[in-house]
């Protein structure tokens, strides 16, 4: 069973003011998400013997963040819709999302300093390095959008500062919160890199396979940015000549509408075998992630909660 943490999202903030400062946060933070990061985080500390209040405020820290993230994200990639509502930008307006973003970003600080003192050095640390390699990778998103090739390499380096460091922040702030010991803290730290690697090639597999009313967000937003996706990059590197000059016509080709590229596209990666090479790639990471998991140093028992989590991601189409 997973927690419900929406009831405690929607009234964080409830109370702030300015209004116009404060109703965009309480919009982001109470129109659901799957909160996977507080999942991990409560996880984490279960693992270890600790409970829910020891682990509430690097919770509330770290979803706080990551709804930050998502703002700024849906101006940087023109996105219109997600968890099936307008986004901040739209619903409001860009100078509320970028404003109420930063206020989000501090106010995800201020959550941490509700921790026992004696862990801040653990905590702050982390926390502060894993909010600039997602900058880092976030600008990398950036330039790949225009950047004629990236490597396998590359984007894999991408996506793991973009998006896998924040979940295996939070799974490593659940340890630390139950006073794990640090071997098993860095350990679980690595299963959420790999996750995190699984969970961003998932988006990029749903952001052109998935249905948009369960994925919550617009279909083919990433071909629209020109992303470099997971899709794209194993294309470039397992497909002939001919099928990747098709490819870069379909992404550059702005002047047929976007859901006929978007069918050009699938066809191109199903005759490709991509959704294949993809299926396989996915196992890899949630394998490699079981791997580490296994070598910390707790009961089977313990560590059941998380493994289930992992085989629960295994199949997300949201
Ligand atoms: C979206 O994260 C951003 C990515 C890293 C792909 P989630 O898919 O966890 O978003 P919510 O919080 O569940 O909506
Ligand atoms: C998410 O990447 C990474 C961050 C928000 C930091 P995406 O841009 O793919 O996420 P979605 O698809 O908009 O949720
Ligand atoms: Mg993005
Ligand atoms: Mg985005
Ligand atoms: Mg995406």
């Amino acid at each position: 069973m997973s927690y419900d943490f929406n009831p405690h999202f929607a009234k964080l903030f409830e109370n702030e003011t300015p209004k116009e400062l404060y109703t965009p946060i309480t919009y982001a933070l109470s129109t659901g998400g799957k909160r996977l990061r507080p999942q991990l985080a409560l996880t984490a500390c279960n693992m270890f013997g600790g409970k829910l209040e020891d682990a509430m405020p690097v919770i509330s820290a770290i979803e706080v963040f990551h709804n930050f993230t998502l703002l700024h994200d849906d101006i940087m990639d023109n996105a219109d819709v997600r968890r099936n509502r307008p986004t901040v930008h739209k619903q409001f307006d860009e100078s509320a999302a970028i404003l109420s973003g930063d206020a989000m970003m501090i106010e995800a600080y201020r959550q941490l300093e509700a921790m026992p003192h004696d862990l801040w050095t653990e905590l702050f640390p982390l926390f502060t390095s894993t909010a600039l390699d997602i900058c880092r990778g976030q600008q990398m998103d950036k330039n790949f959008e225009t950047a004629s090739s990236v490597s396998l390499n590359e984007y894999i380096e991408m996506i793991r500062l973009k998006t896998a460091v924040l979940l295996a922040c939070a799974l490593k702030l659940g340890a630390i919160a139950a006073r794990a010991d640090k071997r098993d803290a860095d350990l679980l730290y690595e299963v959420g890199i790999n996750i995190g690697l699984a969970f961003q090639i998932q988006d990029d597999y749903l952001d052109l396979y998935g249905d948009p009313l369960t994925f919550g967000k617009a279909i083919g937003g990433d071909v629209a940015c020109q992303k470099k996706t997971f899709l794209y990059i194993l294309t470039q590197e397992l497909a002939d000549t001919r099928a990747i000059e098709m490819l870069n016509l379909y992404y550059a080709k702005t002047d047929i509408i976007l859901t006929d590229r978007l069918s050009l596209i699938r066809e191109l990666y199903n005759n490709n075998n991509i959704p294949q090479r993809y299926e396989q790639y996915l196992a890899e990471y949630l394998r490699k992630a079981e791997e580490s998991l296994a070598a910390v140093n707790t009961t089977d028992e313990a560590k059941k909660p998380l493994r289930d989590l992992i085989a629960k991601l295994a199949n997300r189409k949201k």
